[in-house]
């Protein structure tokens, strides 16, 4: 067969397997952020310029650390197995690192997947999905699968998410969705209310905390809260400040029955031995986490400073307040935002009164 010959099956054959992954994709709908930063640029027609600094899809152009990027290498070999104790290796050395028990963890291909399965496990037509606006929307997606009412509820005036508003408007959730720092103002909403939410809450909803960029933040973590096994799931990735999100790794960690529960929606598999490698060589990496955080405060404060060219505001970071008092504004719609359509930024997205937290681009 001639080189060409070769190449154009290869292609035939990835194409075929994108098809039947997108398509398996659209039918369990994990709409997560890369999917709906690439939805945006399709409907526009546009490929980014040469050189441009693309924060679309929230990745960190920083991309793994040295000891993952040797660690993915010296993994690849050993691709013929699923080698299930390596996963076990990464769930040990967080727990360790943590304090947390290793049957309160669940490695997963990133936490867009805990995110939805979380979802679809706690809400239904009688529990709702309770989420700030703006808020990362991705949960919005699953809960029109469970079919349940999406409950959007503003912001504070501090960009913290409105706890009080969020228990009032939502008697009957299912799952309240707490992203901190918040997708897309970069806020925190304080552990003060975390824990006021969980006291709260209705019998049988749990709170889904995300925490995706925390490590970026002075932020509290959740995870007393897990620890001291209340009905609360945190969700980490290694997507954001560990560079990752191409190799995909993260974590839910619960109670075990919770996690149970989400074994139900979508099992659990054999995740790619390059990755887990990769995250746990990040993870034993000491500096890590403080070395990108120091840089992405660096730049963030050579950035701000100047005088903006639009007229948005930009929340100051970190939020040490406590939420203020309600009653505020509320929608109560199907997965969308303020003005009834998907709260996604996008540049062609009209009259957009926020815009979305990204990692830094590599000082140059
Ligand atoms: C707040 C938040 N949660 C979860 C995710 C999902 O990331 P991943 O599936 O790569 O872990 C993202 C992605 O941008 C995010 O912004």
């Amino acid at each position: 067969m001639s080189q060409n010959k070769t190449l154009r099956n290869d292609s035939r054959r990835t194409f075929l397997q994108m098809s039947v992954a997108a398509a398996a994709a659209s039918a369990f709908r994990i709409v997560n952020e890369p999917l709906l930063a690439a939805a945006a640029i399709d409907r526009e027609r546009k490929q980014f310029p040469p050189g441009a600094v693309v924060i679309n899809a929230n990745e960190n152009p920083l991309g793994p650390c040295d000891a993952a990027r040797a660690a993915v290498v010296s993994m690849a070999p050993q691709g013929g197995r699923y080698s299930y104790w390596l996963t076990d290796e990464l769930v040990d050395t967080f727990a360790q690192q943590q304090g947390l028990k290793r049957e309160y963890i669940r490695a997963f291909p990133g936490s867009s997947e805990p995110l939805h399965f979380s979802v679809l496990a706690f809400t239904s037509p009688s529990r709702s999905y309770a989420t700030a606006d703006p808020g990362y929307e991705s949960g919005m997606h699953a809960a029109k699968i469970s079919g349940a009412r999406v409950v959007n509820v503003p912001l504070t005036k501090f960009y913290a998410h409105d706890i009080r508003a969020m228990l009032a408007a939502a008697p009957d959730a299912g799952l309240f969705y707490v992203c901190t720092p918040n997708n897309p103002t970069g806020t925190l909403t304080p552990h003060a209310d975390i824990e006021q939410l969980v006291a709260k809450k209705p019998n049988g909803s749990v709170v889904l905390v995300d925490e995706a960029y925390i490590h970026f933040s002075d932020g509290v973590t959740a995870l007393d809260l897990v620890k001291a096994d209340q009905d609360v799931i945190v969700l980490r990735t290694f997507s954001k400040i560990y560079g990752m999100a191409g190799l995909r790794c993260g974590f839910a960690i619960a109670r075990p029955d919770l996690l149970a529960k989400l074994e139900n929606c979508g099992g659990w598999s054999a995740l790619p031995i390059t990755a887990v490698a990769a995250a746990t060589a990040s993870l034993k990496h000491e500096h890590l986490v403080s070395e990108r955080k120091l840089l992405n405060t660096t730049v963030r404060q050579n950035t701000c400073p100047r005088k903006p060219t639009f007229s948005w505001s930009i929340p100051s970071a970190p939020l040490k307040k406590s939420s203020t008092p309600w009653p505020r504004r509320m929608s109560s719609s199907a997965a969308s935002g303020p003005s009834g359509r998907p709260t996604r930024a996008s540049p062609s997205a009209p009259k957009r009164k926020w815009m979305r937290s990204s990692p830094p681009s590599t000082p140059s």
